[in-house]
This record gives structure tokens, sequence and C-alpha cells, in this order.
């Protein structure tokens, strides 16, 4: 009974906090200055402690207040959502970890007649209602998507907008990560800190890169990070003097070497015995070596690093920029929706431009307007406090996680001015000679020879874009220019109406065929560079012949 009146309980503040929820969120609308704006450290320690209370379970068929009441029994519920992957699961969060421990207790190992069980349990579990008779479909669960609208129901989406602006909002809107999409990748981090738990009690793994960096898109993948600070002889102090212990620790020929351990008896245990992770390749000799897995029960795809701090640097630095301003986020997204209904991107590695790519040179014209929207790294590590002081494997990651100190900018461009300007600026930047630097905030001389070069922020001797080769970079620029000039026809920027409006915009922009005289990829591989230099100057020899003739 007791259980009955908790669940109960449960529904109707989930009602309430729902409510709440809104207004936080029309507040922040209002004040987007003020309200929310915490340093990614301390979200990031906020959401892994929210995961930690957590466990994500395998539904079945059941109602929810079945569910819950079933679960009250072991403690105070404080959020439960539902979503489908490969069948219904839930995330179940308590208020403390006194009801993780009394559900774990409570379950039971499976019976395993023909085959047997590998002896490990985890916070990944399964509802079962036997002989309930219960529906055979889950009764009335409300279900959380989990990935973004398919590209062209956007399009039909934006064409019912009424201006530019509004269907850039409308984009970020729709692709964005939503709340329930975040808990679940920091739940399935704290799964994952649990396997390496096995041989690293001290260790945790956090998410960084588009997971976490306000960038991300439902469905992108997730990025770990197994930190082993507590355990690495970094940051050493000096014993005082009088007897100490110290431990005695087998040693090992470099840092990359002890990664690359790391990583395999991690990638071997999840290999081995981690419930719902499969398709685990280790693939160690990468500069940054990795262990890549599918996470069945959220549908992730995950890699899994260790020792790479400083992409956990350039993740804290593109949270930064993204919360400096709403108009940050909107142009990223844009901009990376753009590049992949046109193939500039793809989820294949390969000589394409990467998204992090795509999005630096998006912060890069930013800080290019004038007036700066953004402020350049170098500004943001003059800005620095003691506290923000850092230097990574040589490299100074220094700059300021305040964002009372940046202060505002006097930049008051639209979005669609700044992406019409954002296609007119790579239209004709100076590529051949040029590099991107978001540390300086201006184009650099390139050190090296490559097509595009993006300095890394951090370990600035780097290439950022080095994979992309000269035809991936004529394509975006080519994109650009049509792009730009799409934006710049009337009959495009004009909103349609009736009830299926033709795509107009925007949303113009993100279709196809839309973008005259650019082939898509798979045409282009059927017709070289040099098959069409040769029918160019075919058509321009018989050009000459008839002006003669
Ligand atoms: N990173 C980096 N240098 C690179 C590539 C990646 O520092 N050349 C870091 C960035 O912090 C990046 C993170 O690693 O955000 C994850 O890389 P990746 O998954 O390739 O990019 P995401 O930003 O996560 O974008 P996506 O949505 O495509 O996964
Ligand atoms: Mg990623």
């Amino acid at each position: 009974e007791r259980s009955l009146q908790r669940a109960d309980a449960f529904l109707q503040r989930s009602l309430v906090t729902e409510a709440v929820s809104a207004e936080d969120e029309a507040a922040r609308k209002l004040d987007p200055g003020v309200n929310g704006r915490k340093s990614l450290r301390s979200l990031q320690q906020e959401r892994r402690e929210q995961a930690e209370r957590s466990v994500l379970v395998s539904c079945g068929s059941t109602t929810e207040r079945k569910f819950l009441k079933f679960l009250s029994r072991h403690g105070d519920v404080s959020k439960c959502f539902f979503y489908e992957s490969y069948g219904v699961y839930a995330v179940v969060e308590f208020s403390g970890r006194d009801g993780v421990a009394s559900l774990l207790e409570a379950a039971s190992i499976p019976s395993a007649s023909h085959e047997a069980t590998l002896p490990f349990k985890s916070r990944l579990l399964s509802f079962r209602t036997l002989g309930a008779g219960g529906p055979a479909a889950p009764a009335g669960l409300k279900l959380q998507p989990q990935t973004a609208v398919p590209i062209n129901e956007l399009i039909q989406r934006l064409s019912r907008q009424d201006s530019i602006d509004q269907q850039v909002s409308s984009l970020v809107e729709a692709y964005q990560l939503t709340e329930e999409n975040i808990r679940l990748r920091f739940l399935v981090c704290s799964l994952l800190k649990d396997v390496a738990a096995a041989y690293f009690p001290e260790c945790s793994v956090k998410p960084f890169g588009s997971s976490v960096n306000g960038f991300g898109k439902l469905g992108c993948d997730l990025d770990m990070f197994l930190d082993l600070d507590g355990l690495s002889g970094l940051d050493v102090k000096p014993p005082k003097s009088g007897p100490s212990l110290e431990f005695q620790m087998k040693r090992a020929s470099s840092e990359r070497a002890v990664t690359q351990s790391v990583l395999s008896v991690v990638g071997e245990c999840v290999d081995q015995f981690a419930p719902g992770c499969v398709g685990v390749q280790k693939i160690l000799n990468a500069r940054c070596p990795l262990v890549r897995f599918a996470h069945q029960p959220s549908g992730f795809q995950c890699d899994l690093t260790a020792n790479n701090r400083v992409a956990m640097k350039s993740t804290e630095l593109l949270y930064l920029f993204g919360e400096l301003d709403p108009r940050v986020r909107a142009l990223v997204f844009t901009v990376r929706c753009w590049a992949r209904a046109h193939g500039v991107t793809s989820s294949i590695p390969g000589a394409w431009i990467s998204n992090f790519s795509l999005t630096v040179m998006v912060l890069f014209f930013l800080q290019r307007r004038s007036p700066a929207l953004l402020p350049t790294l170098d500004r943001l590590r003059e800005l620095a406090g003691p506290a923000d002081r850092s230097v990574l494997d040589g490299s100074d990651c220094s700059f300021t996680s305040d964002f009372g100190r940046i202060g505002p900018g006097t930049n008051t461009e639209t979005a669609e001015q700044l992406l019409v300007a954002f296609f007119d600026f790579y239209s004709s930047f100076p590529f051949s000679r040029a590099s991107i630097s978001i540390r300086k905030g201006r184009e650099q001389s390139k050190p090296e020879v490559a097509p595009l070069h993006i300095q890394n922020p951090f370990e600035t001797s780097l290439n950022v874009s080095k994979n992309v080769n000269a035809s991936q970079l004529d394509r975006f620029v080519a994109l650009c220019q049509e792009s730009s000039w799409l934006l710049q026809q009337r009959e495009t920027v004009t909103p349609g109406g009736g009830n299926a409006p033709a795509p107009w915009g925007l949303a113009a922009l993100l279709q196809p065929s839309q973008v005259a005289g650019i082939k898509t990829r798979k045409r282009r591989r059927t017709e070289p560079a040099s098959q069409r230099i040769k029918s160019l100057l075919e058509s321009l020899k018989n050009q000459n012949h008839q002006k003669k003739s």
C-alpha cells in the first residue's frame, strides 16, 4: 500500500516538475545571460551524481503505475522516463543510492538451462511480469524520442515557418539533445564506469565531445573519457619529511603505452562481460587509442578513450562559446545540418570535413565579424583566473570559465544575416595560403601544405582537418557559393503558404536537388575532376572555333 502511495505521489510530482521546468525554460529564454549558465565541470558533476543513482530497465509489458509501484518498494523515485530501442526501456533515478542498492539486492540471476551466464551484475536490468497476463504491448507508456526527425520531415517543418530566423530556431529545437537523452548518455557512462571499476575502482568515465559541448544532435555518437587521474602519478606532491609509504607499481615506456594497456583490458572486459555492449573493436594504434562499440539498450555508438585530457578541454571551450550567445549554437546546428544534407560531412571517417572542424570554422567566422560576436581564445586566456590555469602535455590550455568576466558583445546581426555572411565568408576564403585559428581569431599563414588547415586550439602545431582532401574542400566552397546565392534569391527567401508549403529559405537550402550544379558525391565519383576539366576545355575549344569561323 505504501509503495502504491509513493508511486502515485511520484506521478503527481512529475506533473508538477514538468510545469516547473517549463517555467524555468521560459525564464531562461527571457534572460539567457544570467540563468542556467553553469560551468561545464559543475554541470558534469551534477549529472554524474544523478547517473550513479540510476538504473536502466528493459520493461517488457507493463503500465507506468505498475512499474513505479514495484520500484517504489525500494526507494523514492526522483525521475523516470521511457524510450524505445530494441524494446522499451526505462531510465529510473532514485533519490538516493540506497534505492539502487535495494533494487539490485532483490534482483535475481536469470536461469540459463541451455547456456551459462557470465558472472557480472550491473545496473542494466529486465522487469519481468510473469503470470501477470498484462497487455502484450506496453500500455500507454509515453515514449521519449531518442533520435532526430528525418531530414524530409525537418524540411517540411521549416517550410511552415515565417522567417529564416524562425527556421533556424526550429532546426535547433528539433535536433538538439533532449534532457532525457543527456541523462541516458550520463547513465551509459556510469554503467561503463562500473565495468572499468573491475580493474580500477577509483576511475570515472566522463562524456566529452558533442554529447556535452552543446552542439550534439540527437543520435550523435557518445565519446567517453576514462579518467584515471587519481592513480596516474601526475600532480604527485613531494613527500613531507619523515617516513612515508608509496605503492610499488609497474612501469611502461610511455604514457601512450599505459593508455594502450588500460584500454586493452577494459575493452576486453566490455567485450566479455558488459551486458548490452556489442561489436567491440579495440583501435589501440590510432593517434588517440580507443575502444569502439555499440551500446544496444541505449542505441549509442560509443568511443571510449583514456588519457586525452586535451579533448576534454576543447569540449569545455566549445561549451563556453555555445553558451556565450544563442546565435552560436543556432549557426553551428544550421551549418552542421546543411553540411550533412549535402554530404560535406559523413558518419563514416574519410577525407571529408568533420563536424568538429566545421564547428571550429563557424567559431572562427563569428570571431571575424565586425564587431566580433565571439572573443578569441587568446583573450579568454588573458581572462583566466588562477583556478583556470592548466597545462596539459606541454600545451597551455588555460581560459576563463567565468561567463561574468567575458561581458556581452555589441554585434546585433540576426541568425539570417549571419548565415548568409557565413556562406559568403567561406566562398572567398583564401584557403590556399591561410590557416584558421580560433586562438588568434585571425588568419595565420599556413605552416604546412594541406588543402584545409585548421589549427588545433590547444595543440597548436596540429591541423584538425589534416584528413580533408582538395576535392572535398572544393565541394564545400562550391556549396557555400551556391547556398549564398540561393539565400539571396527572392523566391527562396519568401515563405510559402498553404498546407504543404514549398520549401523556402533554409528548407530550400537543405534539399540536395535544389543546389544546382553541385553533383552528389556518388555522381562525382563516376566523373573525376580531370574528366570535368577535359569537357570544360573541350567546350571552350568549340566556342573558340565557332568564334573564329
Ligand atoms: N577532437 C579534437 N581534435 C580532433 C578531433 C576531435 O580535439 N581532430 C575532440 C573534440 O573535442 C571533439 C571530440 O574530440 O569534440 C570528439 O570528436 P568527434 O566525435 O569526432 O566530434 P564531436 O564534436 O563529438 O562531433 P560528432 O557529433 O560528429 O560526434
Ligand atoms: Mg562525437
